[in-house]
């Protein structure tokens, strides 16, 4: 199959003026590493669609070729304090001076991490992206905007997508797949070919760098038999060498259910026992595909891809290019067309590649290299560990605290989260494969014992404090004095969502916990919707006098987009007493969120 058809001209970067080179660069300006993570994603990505692409730190991009053969330029970069990251430096240099010259027709669009509690948030992606401008570069997207301190990979999530597809629709370029691999501007790269697996069945699991298998020791429902929703305390057991402290976060590698994995491979004529092998040309590593190794269908199906993340209006583009049937042919070229279109349609239901093929039914079946240009890899789903390497289960186990997402989709179809179903479903005895990961610097108790602490966290936002007071037990225990603790914790009711209270109020009685303060926000004969920063904000004194005259910390673990703000503006508030601003408590690691979408 392959395809050349023009694309109309969209709103936005004109598209009318062609590129003179044909690299992809996808550059990244990094001192800690997200940066440099997220643009590795996004080069596969745009890889995987074909694109000629290369990878390269700012500072090696500019002195491999300053650019000189760019069609375009897609940044990831960070700023500290509002000046360019340690391998941005000299491209910074260059930038401002007077012997910047980019290509004529040079596409490009930023993505910048930052962090908003610092005046200079995004100073540094802004300057890079004005500059281009006046460059004469043609912007694809907007400056793409991310918060440290709230929801980064979910705005890179969001930002990844459309900027392809941006940058296809500029350049003209649909991906096609030809019967050797998926083609487009570079020429061909991934190809999908037969393969053996080898007798001991070696090559066949999917592991991923720093992975392990860990074993299930317990999974328990938390919620009680009157709630209608499911938050699952899990037990996984670490092997020899694997060690982690109170607040770190477990990175799941979940698995598609396996209805669906059937229902596609059937709907595409693929047998699930095929053994393929993925290769790239030329060979490349990454974390995200398995390249050169054996694996099923299955496999690929089951865990390699994502079959739950909508394909992209790239996608859509390239599945009307295969459709045979006039009218569904249109559609799905308007779906590939039209972001508002595509949003309503495909986007805002989160339709699934399935959903999409059993609607467009003249839709033909079509093989591996499609499926990995329309289906994103599987990513790791990270948790908060709920327990603590001093607690009562001992240092090889780590728990986590997952509540089952399940909603119901405009189309009817119930969404129900891969993760958090697949880890439902695990019995004692089943195996997952984990990986773990540091928490943020300041996410760990403070090291004197006797500073105040405030634990603030709703639903599962109570997992790391759970470790935490695991850990102070501990310390209880082992004769060391503690300071006040106060938990602030929001649920619906007390007798639906109270999760963990038995162990809770045991804490408060041992001494643990100074103050188990409660919001709930469906408690039954109430009107009355308390959250934790009503909590916050009734409790003011008590917790604004252990942050300001005691020195304590406070911790927030929630909803980043409405609960953590709220509680910022309850804390300022409280705090307005002692003129301290939590502006100040974040520069001094002492107002410290662990906060997602
Ligand atoms: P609700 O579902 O009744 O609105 C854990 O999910 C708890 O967090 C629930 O009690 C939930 O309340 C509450 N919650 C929902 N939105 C919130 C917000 N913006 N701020 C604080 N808590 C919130």
């Amino acid at each position: 199959i392959s395809l050349t058809a023009p694309v109309s001209k969209q709103s936005g970067a004109d598209h009318s003026v062609p590129a003179v080179g044909n690299k992809i660069y996808i550059v990244f300006g990094s001192n800690m590493g997200s940066s440099k993570e997220f643009a590795t994603e996004l080069e596969l990505k745009a890889y995987g669609q074909g694109f000629d692409t290369v990878l390269l730190s700012l500072d090696d991009a500019l002195m491999s070729s300053g650019f000189s053969d760019a069609a375009a330029i897609l940044c990831v970069t960070s700023t500290y304090n509002g000046f360019p990251p340690d391998n941005a430096k000299v491209f910074h240099e260059w930038l401002m001076s007077s012997v910047a010259i980019l290509p004529h027709g040079t596409r490009y669009a930023i993505f910048g991490c930052g962090n908003k509690a610092w005046v200079t948030f995004q100073k540094f992606p802004r300057l890079v992206d004005a500059r281009l401008a006046e460059l004469g570069g043609i912007q694809l997207l907007p400056v793409g905007e991310a918060d440290a301190d709230g929801v980064f990979e979910e705005v890179f999530e969001e930002w990844v997508d459309p900027v392809l597809d941006a940058l296809s629709h500029s350049l003209g370029s649909i991906p096609h797949v030809t019967t050797a691999g998926v083609v487009n501007i570079g020429g061909g790269k991934l190809t999908v070919e037969g393969g053996e697996i080898p007798d001991d069945n070696s090559a066949t699991a999917v592991l991923h760098m720093g992975s392990f298998l860990a074993e299930v020791a317990a999974n328990e429902e938390m919620q009680s038999p009157l709630s209608t929703r499911s938050t699952r305390h899990i037990d996984l057991i670490l092997p020899n060498g694997a060690s982690y402290a109170p607040g770190d976060h477990l990175a799941v590698y979940p698995h598609n259910p396996e209805d669906d994995v059937t229902h596609l491979a059937t709907r595409l004529d693929l047998p699930l026992d095929k053994v393929i092998v993925i290769r790239s040309k030329p060979k490349r590593k990454t974390e995200s595909l398995p390249f050169d190794r054996p694996l099923t269908v299955q496999t690929l199906l089951t865990e390699v891809l994502d079959l739950f993340k909508s394909p992209s209006r790239c996608g859509m583009t390239f599945l009307a290019s295969i459709c045979p049937c006039p009218p569904e042919r249109a559609q799905l070229e308007e779906l590939g067309r039209d972001v508002v279109k595509y949003k309503a349609v495909v986007g805002d239901s989160k339709m699934t590649l399935l959903e999409i093929l059993d609607k467009f039914k003249s839709i033909p079946a079509f093989g591996v290299a499609e499926l990995l240009l329309l289906l994103s890899p599987m990513k790791p789903r990270y948790y908060s560990i709920s327990s603590s390497p001093k607690g009562p289960k001992g240092a090889d186990v780590a728990s986590i605290t997952v509540a089952h997402l399940s909603c119901s989709m405009p189309s009817g179809r119930m969404h129900q989260g891969v993760s958090s179903t697949y880890l439902k479903g695990l019995k004692p005895g089943d195996r997952v494969h984990v990986s773990l990961k540091k928490a943020n610097d300041a996410f760990h108790l403070p090291e004197d014992s006797t500073s105040p602490v405030i634990f603030v966290g709703a639903g599962t936002g109570l997992a790391p404090f759970m470790g935490f007071l695991q850990h102070r037990k501990h310390l209880l225990q082992s004769g060391h004095k503690l300071g006040p603790a106060v938990l602030v914790f929001g649920c619906r009711s007390e007798d639906e969502d109270f999760i963990y209270r038995a162990d809770l109020e045991d804490y408060l009685k041992d001494g643990v916990i100074s103050h188990l303060l409660v919001a709930f926000s469906r408690e039954k004969g109430s009107t009355e919707k308390v959250y934790v920063q009503h909590m916050v904000q009734r409790n003011g004194p008590l917790i604004a006098s252990n942050i300001a005259s005691g020195g304590g910390t406070l911790y927030v673990c929630g909803d980043a987009k409405y609960m953590a703000p709220d509680v910022r503006d309850a804390v300022d508030k409280a705090l307005e007493p002692y003129s301290i601003k939590v502006t100040t408590l974040v520069e001094q690691q002492r107002y410290v969120e662990d906060c997602w979408a």
